[in-house]
């Protein structure tokens, strides 16, 4: 079979500013090929992450400029779509056309006006940010393994703030006691966040609202704090926190008060899936802790968990340096794509059955994810978020009829 009759995905170098990561790396794509595509990249799209163009044909990618990789490729396999890249991704909606097959990220929960410009387009668009959190999809998990990314590089972003050291050390001029670190919000950065503060010596302290983390803190070595709030009901569906009352984050912030106070360093990661971040650290909370501490406020960009924090910023207020990072995992951007690549390449080989595309649209995964089709927004939450009715079953099974499913 000639590579143009095989089926093609297109990677094309990411145009997001500061955005170093690449969909797929040169490490996944054996198992593409063994599954009969053929993987058209553009040129230079992985040299900031650091796999330049030879490793990619040396694995057997055939390396072309950007027009050609949306011109020649059946899928097209990104980090970021329109949705997360609403200002340089516009010049690429030129390039598409209603057979392709998009997949990446694009936040269509909070941005969900992207995914109905794709829709517009007519195009099949899946995103990986929906991918449903049952033991299947691990693999293709990207907010779990961009979410680990995130926790490691939150604390060393804290330790380099510090000016005190994480460790504690005994020596001949005198005792260092260790750093005192307090981790809000345990899912998978918070997790990732304890075990790296531990590797590093620190004295660690985590709170979630959902109770059962309670165990997975002390697995780690660290203290749960436990405090009087009624936190039974706060676990929504498929694993993740509910939005909480104001009443019981007010309540929440008072017990947590003396914690922060007590820290050196307090890492939040706390999130509400399509929702605002909710505020656990206030102006006054941290007034309340020592000049030089530092707080890494790791959901700055979803309108943040510490009051005075600014996405993309470093805020110095009464003394304590608050960061508040965006994108952190592309400031590892090897390991970030490595995984991300591992997820992604995950989730196409489930589109695929003897080099042909074959989407069973009955499949959870496939149903979950697919969020754009034959011109309509089709995921009945990313309806919610626009405002529109979910899609009755008839009409969604003509839509998925379409756009053939084979090519
Ligand atoms: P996330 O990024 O949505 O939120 C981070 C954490 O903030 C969550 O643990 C949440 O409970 C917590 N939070 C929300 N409001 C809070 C508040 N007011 N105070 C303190 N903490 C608050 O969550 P993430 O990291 O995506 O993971 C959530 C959970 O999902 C995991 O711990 C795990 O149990 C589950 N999970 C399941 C997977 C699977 O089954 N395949 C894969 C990954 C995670």
């Amino acid at each position: 079979m000639s590579d143009k009759a095989k089926l093609t995905i297109g990677v094309p170098r990411e145009t997001f500013a500061g955005e170093k990561r690449v969909a797929l790396t040169p490490l996944v794509l054996p198992p593409l090929f063994k599954a009969g595509m053929h993987v058209l990249v553009e040129n230079d799209a992985g040299r900031a992450a650091g796999f330049s163009d030879e490793v990619y044909q040396e694995k057997g990618a055939t390396i072309v400029a950007r027009k050609q990789v949306f011109d020649e490729s059946d899928m097209i396999a990104q980090v970021r779509m329109l949705g997360t890249n609403p200002q340089e991704g516009r010049a690429d909606l030129d390039l598409l056309r209603p057979s392709h097959i998009l997949i990446g990220i694009s936040n269509p929960l909070a941005a969900p006006g992207a995914t109905k410009v794709l829709a517009g387009l007519r195009l099949t668009v899946f995103d990986m940010e929906m991918i449903p959190r049952i033991t299947r999809a691990q693999s293709m998990d990207v907010l779990s393994s961009q979410a680990n990314i995130a926790g490691y590089k939150s604390v060393v972003l804290a330790a380099e703030a510090l000016p005190k050291m994480f460790p504690m050390m005994t020596t001949a001029a005198g005792t260092i006691p260790p750093a005192r670190v307090f981790i809000l919000g345990v899912g998978v950065a918070g997790l990732q966040a304890i075990a790296t503060a531990r590797r590093l010596g620190a004295v660690v302290e985590a709170f979630d609202v959902r109770p059962e983390v309670k165990e997975q803190v002390q697995s780690l070595g660290a203290k749960f704090v436990e405090v009087e709030l009624d936190t039974s009901a706060a676990k929504g569906s498929g694993g993740y926190a509910k939005e909480q009352s104001e009443d019981f984050l007010r309540r929440q912030r008072e017990l947590m008060a003396k914690v922060v106070a007590a820290s050196d360093v307090v890492i939040t990661t706390a999130q509400v899936p399509g929702k605002k971040a909710p505020v656990l650290v206030t102006e006054a909370m941290v007034q309340g802790m020592a000049p030089g501490s530092v707080i890494v406020d790791l959901a700055a960009q979803q309108g943040g968990n510490v009051e005075p924090s600014r996405p993309g910023e470093v805020v110095h207020y009464h003394g304590v340096t608050i960061i508040g990072p965006t994108n952190v995992p592309s400031t590892v951007p090897f390991h970030a794509s490595q995984m991300y690549a591992k997820n992604i390449s995950a989730f196409i080989l489930l589109l695929v059955k003897k080099g042909k595309l074959e989407i069973d649209f009955e499949d959870q995964i496939v149903r979950e994810t697919l969020i754009a089709r034959g011109g309509e927004v089709v995921n009945a939450r990313v309806r919610d978020a626009l405002g529109l009715p979910p899609l009755a079953e008839e009409e969604l099974a003509k839509l998925k009829e379409q756009v053939p499913a084979e090519v």
